[in-house]
């Protein structure tokens, strides 16, 4: 049996082995997808003992261990090193790969249900690692970029070092999750992206946009997948804009980890089929 972890602290609410384990079984991969609860002091010296094992074909990475896991790798590409961040281990005859396959997650989902991200105004909620992922993939194509946060020194230096990147298209700003401040940006905006875990379960009824700063020129993309339709999405739908959750996301960037363990296809509608089945909307 070959194995795949995901290494979080803490893991229990999510969802990736039901969809991993699904997809294996449908293929009749001889893989499991393990959860595993480390706190920061054990990651390290996880990695060390058991990432290695030749049974272990690699892990996905969440939160709190998406940046410390790097100095535990002996590769990473370079989309992970440009933004610090990695969300997918390969483990290659011993060798450890890190590889962030939330980039193309999100790309894949934005390209299927907005279309073109060139010369769009785009407003982020959130400066942490997600952001990260979503502002680094808008920074090469946008024209502008609004970066929210509580904490607006997260913001501001997330704003310096994508403006600092050759590749970086976009005029990047750095502001107060304010409602002046909001209300000027939302209001230019072809995309907003809640990049925060505001709105997820159990707080489901918290949103950090009035509702009256939403409109129907606005594309809203809300990368809480539980519930399947956040406040945020609830009221911007109802303002006419068009909106979609954090499944797709889930599902685009498991299936790139999926096949760079195991070399095959995903099934990609089983994947979508068992989340949605276990969010309860199906
Ligand atoms: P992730 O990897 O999921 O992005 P993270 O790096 O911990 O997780 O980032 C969480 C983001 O959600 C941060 O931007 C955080 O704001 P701060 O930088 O001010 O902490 C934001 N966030 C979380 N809870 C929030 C809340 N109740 N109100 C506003 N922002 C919140």
């Amino acid at each position: 049996m070959k194995l795949c972890y995901l290494l979080g602290y803490p893991v229990e609410h999510s969802m990736s082995a039901l969809m991993h384990n699904a997809s294996f079984q449908s293929l009749n991969l001889p893989y499991r997808y393990e959860l595993k609860s480390i706190p920061p002091s054990g990651l390290v010296p996880f990695i060390e003992n058991e990432l290695r094992l030749p049974e272990v074909k690699g892990a996905n990475v969440t939160i709190p261990h998406k940046q410390e896991v790097i100095k535990a790798l002996d590769e990473i590409d370079e989309t992970s090193s440009v933004i610090g961040a990695v969300n997918t281990i390969v483990n290659k005859r011993g060798r450890l790969l890190g590889y962030n396959t939330d980039i193309t997650g999100v790309h894949r989902a934005l390209r299927e249900s907005f279309g073109s991200l060139h010369d769009i105004k785009v407003a982020i909620l959130g400066a942490g690692g997600a952001s990260k992922a979503v502002s680094y993939l808008f920074a090469k194509k946008a024209s502008v970029i609004s970066i929210f946060n509580r904490t607006l020194k997260k913001a501001e230096s997330l704003a310096v070092t994508l403006t600092s990147l050759p590749e970086c298209k976009a005029e990047i700003q750095a502001l107060p999750l304010k409602y002046e401040a909001l209300e000027n940006a939302v209001k230019e905006a072809d995309i907003l992206v809640n990049t925060t875990s505001v709105g997820m379960f159990p707080k489901s009824n918290e949103t950090l946009v009035c509702k009256t700063l939403l409109h129907s020129e606005l594309f809203v993309f809300d990368l809480v997948y539980n519930p399947p339709q956040t406040r945020l999405m609830r009221e911007a739908a109802e303002m006419g804009a068009r909106v979609i959750g954090g499944t797709p996301m889930l599902v685009y960037q498991g299936a790139e980890a999926f096949k760079l363990w195991t070399g095959r296809d995903p099934p990609l509608e089983l994947m979508f089929r068992t989340l949605k089945e276990s969010l309860g909307a199906g």
